[in-house]
């Protein structure tokens, strides 16, 4: 029987989860796959923690120890961080180590030179808990769907923002009283604002566009807005044109160029992404020759910790595959990467006016002048003088959005531009 001996680094939520399926899968694997797993050190910051089910003797603080030990051929990093999560990864890939990760921050940011690295030593990078803990979006992507031509990956990437929306549109929580739920139940990031800043969403959607379309896109890349402005009137109004408002990270190749980017979108009640609901994770693959959608949980110890042993599963078998076979994409494509002006997008917009003659004559003669379509509009009079008008556009550019609010703000009978939001 073939022994494969496997390091950790890092035994906290993802690590201990890993470590426990592996615990009890041991016997399995050994049957399924004749390779029996053995963990053999787990890297801890803090030695003298408490740790229910682990066994003591493999903690260390060395990652040297790990390093060196000829014995182990895959690292498993799920330690979170960057510098000192890419020195690690780096090191151990060197060192002609196999590495599973699941650190989105890491690879969102070095993506194109920790592949590069793992080809150059003949080694195994695999990192599908990065994205959507249980969803197995990676593998769809790189192998399932390999002879697929994508034109778009969208989807709910963030269980956090996910649940608190969900909770604002069903239960008419306020934004503080559902992130506090959300903090509570364990979905939210140590910082919640990576969370509801869309920054969480922004790494997975670069990791998700990387793949998709051959490219590398960074996290800095990606065009980000959060749910933070987000009120429990947007949600009314999206309502009531048969709308929900959802989280969406969405990456596509138009025109010959590729835009990734994270914000609420008004996402239409016939879409299968408007009932993803609570803190579940859906991503939505639109390709030419047809739609996949996959829905699952998005964090959590065994969720992720299952995603982490299919890669380290995988690893084992691919140990001995020839030279280039051993992983499953590369970023090898040159195209230019688009601004968020270029993308085409139904529209909806909020826009608080005075209650005076003409005033819709003015705003809507804005939008025939840049040729903006309007598909409905709805005005509600909240006082003597207060009006909200909601409009909601036929698809156009978002620059001709942006130059019919430049002129529209000029107009004394407009107060403000309420919110403007993509609408899918
Ligand atoms: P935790 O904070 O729960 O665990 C981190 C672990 O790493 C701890 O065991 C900690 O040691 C160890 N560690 C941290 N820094 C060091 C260091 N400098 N030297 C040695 N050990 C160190 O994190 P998670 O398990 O939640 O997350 C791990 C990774 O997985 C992150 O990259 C995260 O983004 C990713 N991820 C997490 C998901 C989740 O649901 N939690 C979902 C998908 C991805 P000690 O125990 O001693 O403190
Ligand atoms: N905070 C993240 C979420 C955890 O809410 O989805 C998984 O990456």
């Amino acid at each position: 029987m073939r022994k494969i001996n496997i390091a950790l680094l890092g035994c906290g939520v993802v690590g201990s989860g890993t470590y426990n399926i592996l615990k009890d899968k041991r016997k399995e694997f050994k049957t399924i796959y004749g390779i029996d797993i053995a963990v053999t050190k787990i890297l801890v910051k803090n030695i003298a923690k408490d740790r229910k089910g682990i066994d003591k003797n493999l903690l260390t603080t060395d990652f040297n120890s790990i390093l060196n030990d000829q014995s182990i051929q895959i690292v498993v990093e799920v330690m979170g961080s960057i510098d000192l999560a890419r020195e690690y990864t780096l090191k151990a890939i060197n060192a002609k180590k196999n590495v599973v990760s699941a650190n989105k921050d890491l690879i969102a940011l070095s993506f194109a030179e920790i592949l590069a690295a793992a080809k150059n030593n003949n080694v195994v990078f695999a990192y599908e808990a990065s994205v959507a803990g249980a969803i197995p979006i990676i593998g769809v992507i790189n192998r399932s769907l390999v002879g697929k031509t994508f034109n778009k990956v969208l989807g709910i990437l963030n269980g956090t923002t996910n649940y608190i929306l969900t909770k604002m549109t069903r239960d008419g929580l306020t934004y503080k009283e559902a992130l506090q739920e959300a903090t509570e139940l364990g979905y939210a990031e140590i910082d919640p604002t990576s969370d509801v800043m869309g920054l969480d969403s922004a790494r997975k959607i670069a990791i998700l566009s990387s793949i998709a379309f051959k490219r590398e896109v960074t996290f800095n890349d990606v065009h980000v807005e959060g749910i933070t402005k987000i009120t429990a009137e947007d949600i009314d109004f999206a309502k009531l044109f048969g709308y929900t408002i959802k989280l969406l990270a969405i990456g596509e190749e138009t025109e010959g160029k590729i835009i990734a980017r994270v914000h609420p979108t008004l996402v239409s009640n016939t879409h299968p992404l408007a009932n993803v609901n609570d803190s579940y994770n859906s991503i939505y693959l639109n390709a030419e020759s047809g739609d996949t959608m996959l829905y699952g949980k998005g964090a959590g110890d065994l969720p992720t910790g299952s995603a982490v042993v299919g890669d380290i599963v995988d690893a084992c078998r691919l140990l001995e595959a020839p030279i280039d076979s051993k992983n499953y994409s590369t970023c090898y494509r040159d195209v230019e990467l688009g601004e968020l002006n270029d993308i085409n997008s139904k529209m909806f917009l909020k826009i608080n006016t005075k209650h005076e003659v003409g005033t819709l004559a003015k705003i809507t003669s804005k939008f025939e002048k840049n040729n903006i379509n309007i598909e409905s509009i709805t005005q509600t009079l909240l006082s003597e003088d207060d009006v909200v008008l909601c409009i909601l556009t036929e698809k156009c550019s978002k620059l001709s959005i942006e130059k019919a609010l430049e002129s529209i703000e000029k107009f004394d009978v407009v107060k403000s531009v309420i919110s403007t939001m993509m609408v899918l």
